[in-house]
Parts: structure tokens; sequence; C-alpha cells
């Protein structure tokens, strides 16, 4: 019988997953069993939380919530501001035009006031700003609708809003390609600036939508000792470890080959040993997904191509990497 994950890191951090409507039933036997944290993987975001003006939805967010709270699963809220999975109503007029910077802080607080207070206390952190940096070179921030209309201040706005409606819970700045040297001081530089001006922001997600071949042990160290030298906690948000390289583009494989497996097992040997190493700084460690069953990385970057990024197999049982993840 394989140990549970979730036990065997007690003394490290909590070990997360992120699911959805269906995975958090047909996954539910390995959640109760291996992970104590969930995420909802879209329920919480934006477009499905308000996907009109002051229409909330909120049954499935719920509905996780439930699931938790009777099993004994900490949550893990994602996500209140990003240029992805938000209805165009909030920075639309009537009329289509665009609205006012007044307007769009007052939608801003709404929606994080709304959502953030029905689950006060609930929480135990948030991702409060998704994703704002660029992966340009020399670009600092992402073009999106929320720096049009308000200027780099939508960012420090949205923690100040969210920490009024949760003192207690840990907020977060979430992005990827985190252990990318440029992007890592363009993440450096932002999150600083918040933590000089007083903003209260607690902690740097690092999605952590690794690969078999990158980054390297030693881009991600670099990562989190410069993210940890802020003083702030770190939690790897949203972890996956693709069999494709990036930029792969192939499309031919249906099953995971053995020696794509052996890869995968390696990485995730020492991707772990390194987080454990960081316990004091880490705070948390999310998968983005339960089993091979189900992964987005199925559908991204590459639409309908299966690929296999966890520690369990398709038919949920442990992989190789899972082992790794126990015996130390
Ligand atoms: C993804 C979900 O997994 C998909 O189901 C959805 O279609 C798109 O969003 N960064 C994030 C997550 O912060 O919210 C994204 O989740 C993956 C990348």
């Amino acid at each position: 019988m394989p140990p549970s994950l979730y036990a065997k890191y007690k003394d490290y951090f909590p070990i997360g997953a992120a699911v959805n409507s269906k995975t958090l039933h047909s996954e539910q036997e390995l959640l109760k069993k291996h992970f104590n944290s969930i995420t909802a993987e879209n329920e919480m975001k934006p477009i499905l939380l308000q996907p009109q003006e002051g229409i909330f939805t909120f049954e499935k967010s719920d509905e996780m919530f439930a699931f938790a709270e009777a099993n004994n699963k900490m949550v893990r809220g994602h996500t209140l501001v990003w240029h992805n999975q938000t209805p165009d109503w909030f920075f639309e007029n009537e009329d289509g035009t665009q609205v006012s910077r007044e307007k769009l802080i007052e939608r801003m607080e709404t929606h994080i006031t709304t959502v953030v207070s029905r689950y006060k206390g609930r929480v135990y952190a948030w991702d409060v700003v998704n994703e704002v940096i660029s992966d340009h070179e020399g670009e600092y921030l992402r073009k999106s609708k929320w720096l049009d209309i308000l200027g780099e201040d939508f960012i420090s706005i949205a923690f100040e809003i969210a920490h009024k409606a949760d003192p207690e819970a840990s907020l977060f700045y979430n992005d990827y390609n985190e252990s990318d040297p440029e992007k890592r001081e363009k993440i450096y530089r932002l999150v600083k600036s918040l933590k000089d001006k007083g903003v209260p922001i607690h902690g740097v997600g690092l999605q952590a939508h690794w690969n078999i071949y990158g980054p390297t042990i030693d881009d991600i160290r670099a990562a989190i000792e410069r993210y940890s030298s802020l003083g702030l906690q770190l939690q790897l948000t949203e972890l996956d470890v693709s069999v494709f390289e990036h930029g792969d583009k192939r499309t031919d494989l249906t099953e995971p080959t053995e020696e794509l497996l052996e890869l995968q097992e390696k990485r995730y040997d020492e991707f772990f040993k390194l987080l454990r190493e960081y316990r004091d700084v880490i705070t948390g460690v999310t998968f983005w997904g339960v089993s091979d069953r189900y992964t987005w990385l199925s559908d991204f970057p590459v639409r309908g191509r299966k690929n296999w990024p966890f520690v369990f197999d398709v038919d949920q049982n442990p992989k190789e990497s899972f082992w790794k993840l126990v015996n130390f």
C-alpha cells in the first residue's frame, strides 16, 4: 500500500491538487488519501464567479469548499485579478466604450470583496494577482486592460482590497516561467516594489509548469533564493512536469515511453529534494491536477495531445515518480 503523500510531507509543507467539478468526484479517493489542500482549477476565476455584473455564481466553488471542509482539506484561492478568464464587461460601459478608472476600481473592489468575504477564514492563501509580468525582453509589465485603464497601481489596489476583506489570509503574487533568470528579476522587482510600499503581500507563487528537460535545478534554486530574500513565503502553485520540451509540437505519442517516464522520475526526485531543503520558506506545493487521467496539458499548448505530467498514472496508480517523493 502506498503511504499518504501529504502525511509523508507533514513536517515540510501541505501537498495540494487543483480540482474541477469533475475531478472532485473522479479523483476523490486519491484526493482524500494523498492531498491536504485543494485549489479550484477554474471555478473561482472571475469569469466563472461573476459571469455578468452583479450575478455571482458560487455553486461550484461552494461544492469544493464543502468537500474540503468535510475531509479536512485546506483551500488555496485562485485567482482574483488576471488578464485571462475575466469577462469583458469589467472593462466596458453598457455602450461598449471603455470604463473610467473609477468605475473599474469599483468593479474590482466589488468582485474581490464579495469573493474573499464569502470564504473569509477558509482560504489559507489567495492568488490575488496572476501573471502580470511580461515574457518579452525589455518589457516589464504585460499589456492588459487592467494595466491600460489603471496603470501599474491596479496591482497594489487589488492587494489592499483583498487584505481588507480577509486580514488573516496570506496574499500571493503568482506567475509562470518564474525560474527563468530574466523573468525572475522582473518578478523580483515587482514584488520588492510592493513590499517597499508597504502593500500587504505575503508570498510569491511559483506556478512551476515545468518539464522533463527544464528548468534546471540551478535556475530553480536561484529563483527560490531570490524571492525568499524578500522575507516572503513561497508556494509552488501549479506544479506539473510535462513530458514534452518547451516548444515541442509532436502529436504522435499515445503512451509515455519508458525513457520519458524515467526522465520524469529523475526530475521529480531532484525537484522534491530541493523543495525539502527549503522547507522553512516553502509553505505549500500544489500540483495542477491529480492523476494523468486528466490534465489541462492535454489541450495546451497543443490541442488534443495527451500528456502525463503527474505522479499518479491514468489508472490512478502511483508511478515510479511517486515512490521517489515518498522514499527519503
Ligand atoms: C488553466 C486551466 O487549467 C485550464 O483548464 C483553463 O482552460 C485555462 O487555465 N496559469 C494559471 C492557471 O494561473 O489558472 C491556468 O489554468 C494555467 C496557467
